[in-house]
């Protein structure tokens, strides 16, 4: 969301009562963001289907159409057309690119901006992606010849790009991260030589997918496919695009259904991409009620509908290992945990400081607020299941997940919340609580 508006008034949410019905979840954020910015350096046209309408891959959009690039209006339920300008194709912009709340945006921009020769480029953003690390694209990129300054030696917003003839290079990332991973991917399609990424542990592989559907010489290979290997010089071809609904929004659902008593909840169209699908393992550790119905692919990515009925949930106990399949679902799942029977554990999740907000710390401080039993450590959080939240006034401090994990730990409050900045569901899920409504029975 962009910065801070405190005159929106609250949003008044009460418990009792449960869920139930059919949803279909708005597409996922990350294949979006791909999707139009594969679309816009393919050559040829590209149609999306199911792109995200929310104000993240609006940001990527308003980005590239300043860069000459033409996407048709994004409508719910209306293909989006691109028209592809090709590999060199993108012209300087004359004015910043504004990146908004997205981190996503910003960082694959990074990527797909530091070989465009001769052009100069500045990236920008709201408060809270002008404090977010950005040297962890901007170092490896310039092991491939990269020129990219910014604030605190370039590692925040507002970020200078002078566009370079980039060269290949074996190139490890820092993080477990795919916004990192996809930057090197995408500046490696223009670069002079094979370029190989080398990844400390597997992330997201949308953009892996994708660049193949367009046709990139790519190559995924060694140890649980952590390396990939790009061969610079092929255009890559305009295509059709399918978007699956977002499994991360899915998951508020998903919880909420677990939880609140006399739920049950289909949620259709569900992207369930292994790399992203960490939530549906807790949930079979907590002994959640799921089942996954009419799986099958769609344009190269895994898909289904859920169903979720309210079940006792046991506590969890999640670690480094599994949080890059589940790193956007911490902030439901610790609401989840205060509902568990038992102690829940969760560390290895320090990235979570570095999100939209410290989704540790916010966390932390809005769920005992309600009245949680929470300790925070450096990297996790430790939650004491079983005691009863109180309705209370809650903030999202900006933070779109924060918002909609508040949303439903407040249905299993005792007495009603308000929800401050619950407008910032918008940057991932502009729908959200008209969906709450529509499944809550009260
Ligand atoms: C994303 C990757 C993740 C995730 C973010 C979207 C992507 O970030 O948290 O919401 O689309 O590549 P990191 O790459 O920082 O882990």
């Amino acid at each position: 969301m962009s910065d801070l508006n405190s005159n929106k008034p609250s949003l008044e949410l009460h418990p009792g009562g449960s869920l139930s019905g059919v949803v279909k979840v708005p597409g996922d954020k990350s294949i979006s963001h791909r999707a139009l910015l594969f679309g816009a350096i393919a050559q040829g046209v590209t149609i999306i289907d199911g792109l995200l309408p929310a104000e993240d891959p609006i940001s990527t959009a308003k980005c590239l159409r300043s860069m000459g690039v033409k996407i048709s209006s994004i409508q719910t339920g209306k293909d989006v057309e691109i028209q592809g300008v090709g590999l060199d194709g993108l012209k300087e912009p004359e004015d910043v690119l504004d990146c908004g709340n997205s981190g996503t945006t910003m960082r694959l921009m990074l990527g797909l901006l530091a070989g465009k020769e001769g052009r100069h480029f500045v990236l920008t953003g709201d408060k809270s992606l002008r404090q977010r690390p950005m040297q962890r694209v901007g170092g490896p990129l310039k092991l491939m010849g990269a020129k990219v300054e910014g604030r605190s030696g370039g590692d925040f917003a507002p970020l200078a790009i002078t566009g370079q003839k980039l060269h290949g290079a074996v190139v490890g990332t820092p993080v477990a991260s795919a916004q990192v991973k996809s930057a090197l991917l995408l500046a490696a399609l223009t670069a002079e030589g094979i370029t190989t990424v080398i990844e400390p542990a597997r992330s997201r592989d949308h953009s892996e997918r994708m660049l193949k559907a367009f046709g990139a010489n790519l190559e995924v290979g060694g140890e649980i496919g952590r390396h990939i290997k790009v061969r610079p010089g092929r255009e890559l071809k305009g295509t059709k695009v399918v978007v699956p609904g977002d499994i991360s929004s899915a998951a508020f659902w998903l919880i909420a259904g677990s939880l609140v008593p006399g739920s049950e909840i289909i949620i259709e169209n569900v992207g369930l991409n292994p790399t992203r699908t960490g939530i549906l393992e807790v949930m079979q550790n907590m002994e959640a009620q799921f089942e996954v119905l009419n799986a099958r692919e769609v344009a190269g990515e895994p898909v289904g509908d859920l169903r979720v009925t309210q079940a006792p949930l046991k506590a969890f106990t999640i670690n480094e290992e599994i949080i890059p399949r589940l790193v956007d679902e911490i902030p439901i799942l610790s609401v989840a945990a205060c509902f568990c029977d038992g102690v829940s554990k969760i560390s290895g999740a320090s990235e979570l400081r570095v999100k939209e907000t410290d989704r540790l710390s916010v966390m932390a401080r809005q769920l005992k607020a309600m009245g949680a039993e929470i300790q925070e450590h450096e990297d996790g959080l430790t939650i004491h299941g079983g005691k009863p939240l109180k309705g209370t006034v809650l903030d999202s401090e900006t933070d779109h997940r924060v918002a909609m994990s508040l949303g439903i730990a407040s249905l299993l409050a005792e007495g009603s919340s308000s929800l401050l900045q619950s407008e910032a569901a918008a940057v991932s899920y502009p729908e959200f609580w008209d969906d709450l409504d529509r499944l809550h029975n009260s």
